[in-house]
């Protein structure tokens, strides 16, 4: 048994998925119909740990309904309430009655690393550095926070830098051990008012601790924006196996890796996977093409669909073109009428997006 914990960021403010955000968790957004949340609990108890503290902030109630206390997946939750988002090296400091002297791994829980974390962890336990921090090649190193490094050492994190030194991004997941409550005490609020975790390693770093590092080389995504959404979607039903749990009609026709769940029904349609079906939903005279997971008791009819992550009990009835590359919330309804006048009506939330060909 591995005598570490792990710590899972589950606040945040989430503007960047808005209007999704406004009444949802991101974590909670499912990838493959399954919450973004549940994939890093799975990872970290499959390398070894189950004590997990899970930082929740103004959406606590949703999280802990969907996590519970942990025993479905096999681990023990503790939820420690975030007052307000006030930076991934807060959310750490905050933590540290929960941690007391152990040592411990944080995780974002909107990150989604398909090939799970336990080789990093054994290593962290092994090489029993202050910090172990993890890496990724990313073709922009703009867009992230970016480390330099000298032979096996970090020497310097640069948050999003205009001429980075190297490729190397931060990936969503840190291993501390209790050097980091120092460093969280000691540093100042960013420019963007919140408490950086990478300011915290910087001061590892200057402090002379053994701040180490690991590449990741398997396919990571921090799912905080909606392309980065439907991309982790499109990875993970790439790896599904068929299942048609459902009934499936004569006339349909199904092509690829297709799962469709218990209660569906599914008539005169086309069904191209990799796609994934919740249960009890309907589909009939509708395309559903690659890439695209609709949740439970939804419905789709008369419309074409791909690339597209539908969320529970929504319906698209008789849309005229193909919908592509959306995000559809809960309870949404979208639908073509034909009476008049022809007019597009909408009944829209606060910092949602409507793009019409
Ligand atoms: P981010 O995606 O960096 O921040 P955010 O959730 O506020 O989103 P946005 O930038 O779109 O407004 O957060 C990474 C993860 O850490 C995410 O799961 C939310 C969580 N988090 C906390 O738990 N507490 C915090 O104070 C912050 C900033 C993030």
């Amino acid at each position: 048994m591995i005598e570490i914990k792990a710590v899972i960021l589950s606040g945040g403010k989430g503007t960047r998925l808005r209007p999704i955000t406004h009444t949802s968790a991101k974590q909670l957004v499912p990838v493959a119909n399954k919450p973004i949340l549940f994939y890093g609990i799975e990872a970290i108890r499959d390398a070894g740990i189950t004590e997990i503290g899970i930082v929740v902030g103004d959406t606590a109630s949703e999280i802990r309904a969907a996590v519970g206390d942990g025993g479905k997946f096999g681990v023990r939750t503790t939820y420690i309430q975030q007052e307000a988002p006030l930076g991934l090296a807060h959310a750490v400091k905050i933590s540290k009655d929960f941690v007391g002297k152990d040592r411990f791994v944080v995780y974002l829980g909107d990150n989604l690393i398909t090939d799970g974390v336990a080789g990093f962890v054994k290593q962290f336990e092994a090489n029993a550095p202050n910090c172990q921090i993890l890496l990724a090649h990313v073709p922009n190193p703009q867009s992230f926070g970016v480390a330099e490094l000298d032979g096996d050492r970090v020497v310097r994190l640069v948050e999003k830098p205009k001429e980075p030194k190297s490729d190397l991004a931060l990936v969503g997941v840190y291993m501390f051990d209790e050097s980091v409550f120092e460093a969280a005490d000691a540093i100042e609020p960013s420019g963007r008012d919140e408490l950086e975790i990478t300011d915290a390693i910087q001061y590892l770093i200057e402090k002379g601790r053994d701040v180490r590092y690991q590449i990741i080389t398997g396919w990571w995504k921090d799912t905080g924006k909606l392309q980065d959404m439907l991309e982790a979607n499109r990875m993970i039903l790439g790896r599904l196996e068929t299942r048609i749990d459902g009934e499936i009609d004569a006339k349909t026709q199904v092509d690829g890796q297709v799962v469709v769940g218990k209660g569906c029904r599914v008539e005169n349609s086309i069904l191209r996977g990799p796609l994934i079906i919740g249960e009890n939903s309907t589909i009939v005279n509708a395309y559903v093409g690659p890439f695209t997971s609709i949740n439970y008791n939804c419905e789709i009819r008369g419309s074409e669909v791909e690339h597209s992550i539908i969320l529970e009990d929504s319906r698209i009835v008789d849309v005229g073109g193909r919908i592509e590359s959306s995000l559809v919330g809960k309870n949404v309804v979208i639908e073509k009428h034909s009476r008049r006048p022809r007019a597009y009506k909408f009944m829209v939330g606060d910092y949602s997006r409507i793009e019409l060909e």
